[in-house]
């Protein structure tokens, strides 16, 4: 079975090498936390994904967002918000994760999938002119 819910495309890149490479680690990070996922792999082992994914997502919006101010991009805000939203989904997801309130599944997987294939593909390009 394929263990990569996400294997990388240049339908993806952006044309902006640093972006690009950022975003190949977090769909990277995504491919690892679902081939635990599908192996089993022990809660511990899976939070440190979350943690990994967590604090490189949180980077990751954070180089964009300087980008935003150096250019004046007009949308700022709201990708910005889309930004929060997803950070703060995740965060609660990994809490409660910890708290063993919660379990990984597919319906999770695919909203990670969905959400950083579709923030990429229709908000991160339209920012992306901006930087040219
Ligand atoms: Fe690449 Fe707006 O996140």
């Amino acid at each position: 079975m394929n263990k990569e819910l996400i294997p990388w495309s240049d339908i993806f890149s952006i044309d902006k090498k640093i972006i690009d490479s950022q975003h190949k680690i977090l769909i990277k990070l995504i491919n690892e936390l679902y081939a635990a996922f599908l192996d089993g792999k022990a809660n511990d082992h899976i939070s440190n994904i979350l943690d990994e994914l967590t604090k490189y997502t949180v980077s990751h919006f954070k180089t964009e967002e300087v980008f935003f101010e150096e250019v004046n991009y007009d949308d700022a805000d709201n990708h910005k918000k889309e930004h929060q939203d997803f950070v703060d989904k995740v965060v609660d997801f990994k809490t409660k994760f910890k708290e063993g309130d919660v379990s990984l599944s597919y319906d999770i997987m695919n909203f990670l999938r969905d959400w950083l294939q579709n923030h990429i593909l229709v908000s991160d390009r339209k920012y992306i002119s901006y930087l040219k």
